[in-house]
């Protein structure tokens, strides 16, 4: 196939070239071991200058340069990269003819460019114009969740708090983190401040919104960074227009797609799983209306990165949208 008749159709099957950018991070290995597992063999393995010819998974990595990446043998690329990098680098790909899926928050909020939990808006991956964002890490567990309990009884207001690993801030907080004396974890919000609420806090009420196609949802959230490697937890406060026992709403969230309901979950429960745990279902005492109070889980690095973007790819690779 030539680069013009491959241009942001990465064509069907598991033959496609798959370019993982961000390797050598926290969330590319991850990636690659998924890819491997899933049976993609034609890997490439991209990072910065300061990681190429290093052997990576059975990959030399090579440096992520516009001339690579835009050289037209590429069908889709995986970035991990950080959103500055990407900002330079995802351009370079899709010039070249490749679908970009992008973890950064380049371009997550985007007019035209879709935003994609497959379970939740997977059609809307179709819709792309060659690059297709992948969420934050919080809002990939979130939107699983609220989405079956907003289709059946309709979403009116949503409080969270989140309990966030290490892990999702990449490889140095991971190392920083192993190298700490236990006795002195503590709580951190080390996202941008803008005098009222951190980036991660706003960016999660926009992302919520995006997704879920409620753009007027309340949304309040309070980001907290704990000393756990891997795993964010969440607890959500949801108002909802209709009434909904917990009872149902556990019935509804163990039949959606990729969520298993857990008496107690836990992030260390939920690292290296592909679900989004979800428990403590329960009415919330406090709510003014109709409201429930839950507890989720969720492997940052799988379902809120690296296998949500994987799975993005496959909806554009069969070109049809996931069943939800
Ligand atoms: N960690 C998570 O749980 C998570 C979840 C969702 C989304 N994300 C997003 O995914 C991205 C990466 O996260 P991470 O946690 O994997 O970060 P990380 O551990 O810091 O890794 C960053 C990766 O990007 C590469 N890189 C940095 N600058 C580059 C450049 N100019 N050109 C080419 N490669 C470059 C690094 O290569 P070198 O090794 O050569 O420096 C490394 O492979 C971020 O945008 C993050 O917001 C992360």
């Amino acid at each position: 196939m030539s680069t013009s008749d491959r241009r942001h159709n990465p064509g069907v099957g598991r033959e496609v070239t798959i370019g993982v950018v961000g390797a050598t991070g926290a969330v590319g290995p991850v990636t690659l071991e998924l890819l491997r597992e899933r049976g993609y063999q034609n890997l490439r393995a991209f990072a910065s200058a300061r990681s190429a010819g290093k052997q990576l998974d059975g990959l030399i990595v090579e440096e992520a340069t516009p001339e690579v990446l835009s050289a037209g043998d590429l069908d889709l690329c995986l970035f991990s990269v950080g959103t500055a990098a990407s900002r330079e680098l995802v351009p370079h790909a899709v010039r070249g003819g490749a679908v970009a899926i992008d973890k950064s928050s380049a371009y997550r909020l985007q007019d035209g460019i879709p935003l994609v939990v497959p379970e939740v808006n997977g059609a809307r991956a179709l819709e792309h114009d060659g690059i297709v964002a992948n969420p934050n890490c919080a809002s990939i567990p979130l939107t699983c969740v609220l989405k079956p309990l907003h289709d059946a009884v309709g979403v009116a207001r949503v409080r969270l708090a989140t309990y966030q690993a290490a892990s999702g801030a990449g490889t140095e907080r991971m190392e920083r983190l192993r190298a700490q004396d236990p006795a002195e974890g503590d709580l951190e919000m080390d996202w941008e401040f803008d005098g009222e609420e951190f980036d991660e806090e706003a960016k999660l009420r926009a992302e919520t919104r995006k997704i879920l196609e409620l753009p007027e949802l309340p949304v309040s959230a309070t980001c907290v960074r704990v000393p756990v490697m891997v795993g964010h937890a969440e607890s959500v406060w949801i108002e909802t227009e209709e009434p909904l026992s917990p009872d149902r709403a556990r019935r509804l969230l163990a039949a959606a797609p990729s969520v298993r309901v857990e008496d107690i979950p836990s992030a260390r429960g939920a690292a290296g799983e592909d679900e989004v745990l979800v428990g403590r279902i329960r009415p919330d005492r406090a709510a003014e209306g109709n409201g429930i109070a839950l507890f989720l889980a969720c492997d940052n690095l799988r379902k809120g990165a690296a296998l949500n973007a994987i799975q993005i790819a496959e909806l554009l690779l069969a070109r049809r949208p996931v069943a939800v």
